[in-house]
């Protein structure tokens, strides 16, 4: 077991937060994780303390290097009031894959986990019950030391904060084939969830906003021409025929837990995944030909968001409204309820922290 000192907060903020209107990150709970590494010492001084302003040098290595990466959970609770978390072993095993192409200290399963459940007893009343909310988890490492060269830090800091949280797309998204930026290219850094990726995003995703979108359909860096992924999410097309298409997990598209666990039910539900590179044209083909049922993205802020409508050199393809019957409403409903512990965890990826 790893020793966590625990400082509790003096007083609770829970009673401002409106549980009713809660939004995506607009709150913080109460208190944050906080580990410590230092090279040739490894990761030490693990604490829990209200959650607060860090204090860091105006040179950390992160603020100018940017070795800086971190993951997304949700914790919700059962009806016996415990907390559960979705396959977190997963976030484990990407936050160490982001971390060694970062050049960043990787994390122990006993840290990652010890302190998920230390912090979660410790702030259990602020995960919500209200539907279609949770506690977003926030797990986060980056480059604490001052530095100046451009090399590998020797010193990080390990964090985790928790925001209440409700759904992060509210209505169907319109998204727009990207054919000018790149998210990632072969060889660079897409798989890894690195904070970079986000920022270098942050100019493209304006431009679709601008153009009324909500956000962008990423595409091959080399030729535009593959689909990729959304901004903030995996995506998905289900075609006539229970034909579900995406595009492969490699060197340039997010391992999404979202993903992969939706793609193991549709095969267990009979529909034929086919994970191939997907061109633009034959999504666009397939719209134009009333034989695209469906696409959304799936992730874990956005779990599944319908896509209503895709944006393509000038045109707008509008899709079918989904329906009760749709599957990525179905699934939506599945993976919901299998979160909240509402049906039998028949793949055993529900972890329980007992709260009693
Ligand atoms: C998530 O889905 O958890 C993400 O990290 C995406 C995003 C909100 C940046």
């Amino acid at each position: 077991m790893i020793k966590i000192d625990i400082q509790l907060s003096p007083t609770s903020r829970l009673s401002e937060v409106d549980f009713a209107d809660l939004g995506f990150g607009k709150h913080f709970s109460e208190h944050m994780f906080v580990a410590d590494y230092t090279e040739g010492l490894g990761w030490h001084s693990c604490r829990v303390e209200p959650y607060q302003n860090l204090s860091l040098s105006p040179a950390c290595g992160a603020l100018h290097y940017g070795q800086a990466l971190f993951e997304g959970m949700k914790a919700y609770k059962n009806v016996a009031g415990d907390v559960l978390l979705f396959r977190p072993d997963e976030n484990c095993r990407r936050l160490n894959a982001s971390a060694e192409r970062m050049c960043m200290p990787t994390i122990s399963e006993e840290l990652f986990h010890g302190a998920l459940e230390t912090l979660l007893k410790i702030d259990q009343a602020w995960v919500p019950t209200t539907p279609n909310s949770s506690l977003y988890l926030r797990p986060y490492m980056f480059a604490s030391e001052a530095v100046l060269g451009v090399r590998p830090s020797r010193e990080y800091k390990y964090i985790i904060f928790s925001s209440p949280s409700s759904l992060y797309y509210n209505k169907p998204v319109r998204v727009r084939v990207e054919e000018k930026y790149v998210r990632a290219a072969e060889g660079g850094t897409g798989f890894a969830k690195c904070a970079g990726n986000y920022g270098a995003a942050l100019f493209p995703t304006r431009e679709a906003i601008k153009a009324g979108y909500d956000q962008i359909l990423w595409t091959d860096g080399h030729l535009h021409q593959y689909i990729e992924e959304s901004g903030t999410m995996n995506v998905m097309f289900v075609l006539k025929g229970n034909k579900i298409l995406t595009s492969p997990v490699s060197g340039t598209i997010l391992d999404g837990v979202t993903r992969k666990s939706i793609l193991q039910i549709g095969r267990e539900w009979g529909y034929e995944v086919i994970e191939e590179r997907l061109s633009v044209e034959t999504v666009i083909q397939a719209a134009h030909d009333g034989h695209l049922l469906e696409a959304f993205g799936a992730g874990t802020a956005a779990t599944v968001s319908s896509i209503c409508t895709i944006g393509y050199k000038g045109n707008d393809f509008e899709l079918p409204e989904v329906t009760e019957s749709s599957f990525s409403r179905r699934i939506l409903a599945y993976m919901e309820a299998l979160k909240r512990g509402q049906i039998e965890d028949t793949h055993n990826w529900i972890k329980t922290i007992k709260t009693t």
